[in-house]
């Protein structure tokens, strides 16, 4: 039996868990299990399902603290962000737990008498949920609290390199009420996934896919969603841009670009991928930036810094490759060396022990253009590129032409140009002063182009994720009316003039 050994990616020498690995066997008897309980989950009340949600909730909030702590520890995030993690949690959960009394449908007029029109919204099924090891808490609470809150049961395959979180929050779950079979929680590998999920939509056990991860693997879970004739909730890539107006306020610039590119290691989909910058102020935002990444403290999660490890080593090998297509016109900024930061690759005043970490250099790369490799690549790592615009055409083309559409942001005082931002750009979230980070738990999240199909997350629109609309219509008349034929007519005179 395969196991994986998840370790604290800024000390190796801490283990956090050993987990055994699912099988794909053992993902279909999960997918089995939960689509089995799917119609009891749903035939509880849904105010009762609400209810289970506010004392999910609770718990998080009871358990803010220790949840976090694991979160630093099993991820590397720094503290505060770990904490601001699990808040998005109980924000999900402040947010749905009165969809359970709501959950509203429409009474509609019909065109013939004595019938009326109805819409309800029916769950889905069961939801296979695959989320990534960046926001191990936050973002799987987004499938979760929305998907069992209308009726829907759930197998999460959560990233194998957070998997003390993910029992952790399981158990959560249910300690609140989430019967067992309702939350299926299964630790795999991809390649188990994606035979094990193959296997479960051929016989029909699962409804509904949530995928958030890399463009490529969105792709091929949309091919097997719609070969099933479903479509999935994907939050893919992004490479999202920050433009930079010549009355943009430089303070404000280069504290958001330093959170939007560096934070987390540079490892959130809504991180910051080039830093387009007016022409006329480009050298001073240049300089200020630089200045800021140069002298940023990098180290201990635990510690006051910007940010501490890569996830694991898969992320920092990425990391490095990304490096790898840094071109000769192209210059480098932001620390002593790249790559790796290692006693004998040292950064300036690293907090702890590189040697026991994977912990990566901050680097900024200037002078990127279009056509460029790292111009559309998301690089998902301390890597933030640099480059120029003369006008607010040529940047909203720069922000849309590598085809992702996730996140972006301008800094301006003109509203003028943020309108026309705002109509011209692609991203589905857009930030006014404010970084392409930090995202609100009950605003649409979700993108457009290779950063997703167009599905949304949190608040009101995702509950047409996990719900589908049924229409009923009822006939008391005691005879057959017929629609479109049986017309209802008042007489009118159509050669009426003033
Ligand atoms: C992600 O990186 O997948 O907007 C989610 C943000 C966070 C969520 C990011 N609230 O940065």
């Amino acid at each position: 039996m395969a196991t994986y050994i998840s370790r604290n990616p800024a000390n190796f020498a801490d283990v956090v868990t050993e987990v055994p690995l699912a099988t794909s066997a053992e993902i279909i008897a999960a997918a089995q299990a939960a689509h089995d309980a799917q119609p009891g989950w749903a035939a509880v009340p849904a105010p009762a399902r609400g209810r289970v949600i506010a004392e999910v909730g609770r718990l998080f909030e009871a358990n803010k603290e220790a949840l976090a702590r694991l979160v630093t520890r099993e991820m590397g995030k720094v503290y505060a962000e770990a904490l601001g993690d699990v808040q998005e949690v109980i924000d999900t959960c402040d947010f749905f737990i009165g969809e359970g009394r709501r959950m509203y449908g429409q009474t509609v007029p019909s065109e013939m008498p004595d019938k009326q029109l109805f819409t309800f919204r029916v769950p889905v099924g069961t939801a296979m949920i695959i989320t990534a090891g960046n926001f191990p808490a936050a973002v799987p609470s987004w499938y979760i609290v929305p998907a069992l809150v209308t009726g829907n049961t759930v197998v999460w395959k959560p990233a194998e390199q957070t998997s003390a979180i993910a029992q952790a929050m399981a158990e959560i779950f249910y300690a609140g009420g989430v019967p067992r079979d309702v939350l299926k929680v299964v630790l795999a590998d991809g390649p188990s996934t994606y035979d094990g999920l193959e296997a479960s939509l051929q016989k029909g056990l699962i409804q509904k896919v949530g995928f958030t991860g890399s463009t490529e693997v969105g792709r091929r879970l949309s091919e097997l969603a719609a070969r099933h004739l479903q479509s999935p909730c994907l939050e893919l890539g992004g490479k999202n841009p920050m433009v930079v107006m010549p009355d943009a306020n430089i303070d404000l610039v280069v504290e958001g670009a330093l959170f939007a590119g560096f934070g987390t290691a540079g490892q959130r989909c809504t991180s910051l991928g080039t830093l387009w910058v007016h022409h006329d102020v480009y050298d001073v935002v240049r300089e200020r930036y630089v200045h800021a990444v140069e002298n940023a403290i990098v180290g201990d999660p635990f510690g006051d810094v910007l940010y501490g490890p890569m996830i694991d080593e898969k992320y920092l090998e990425n990391h490095d490759k990304h490096l790898g297509l840094i071109q000769d016109h192209q210059t480098v900024y932001g620390s002593s060396s790249v790559g790796r930061i290692t006693s004998t690759n040292p950064r300036r005043g690293f907090l702890g022990d590189p040697d026991s970490g994977w912990f990566a250099h901050p680097t900024i790369v200037d002078g990127v253009r279009p056509g460029d490799a790292l111009y559309s690549t998301e690089t998902f790592g301390p890597l933030v590129t640099m480059g120029v615009f003369d006008t607010l055409d040529e940047a909203i083309e720069l922000s849309n032409g590598h085809g992702y559409g996730l996140s972006c942001a301008i800094y301006t005082e003109n509203p003028q140009a943020v309108w026309r931002y705002r109509q011209g750009v692609s991203a589905g979230m857009m930030s006014v002063n404010n970084s392409t980070s930090g995202a609100e738990a009950h605003l649409p999240f979700g993108g457009n182009g290779l950063s997703g199909n167009g599905s949304r997350q949190s608040g009101i629109w995702v509950l047409d994720q996990f719900t589908r609309w049924q229409s009923m219509n009822w006939d008391y008349s005691g005879k057959l009316q017929k629609a479109q034929m049986d017309l209802v007519e008042l007489p009118f005179d159509p050669g009426f003039r003033l």
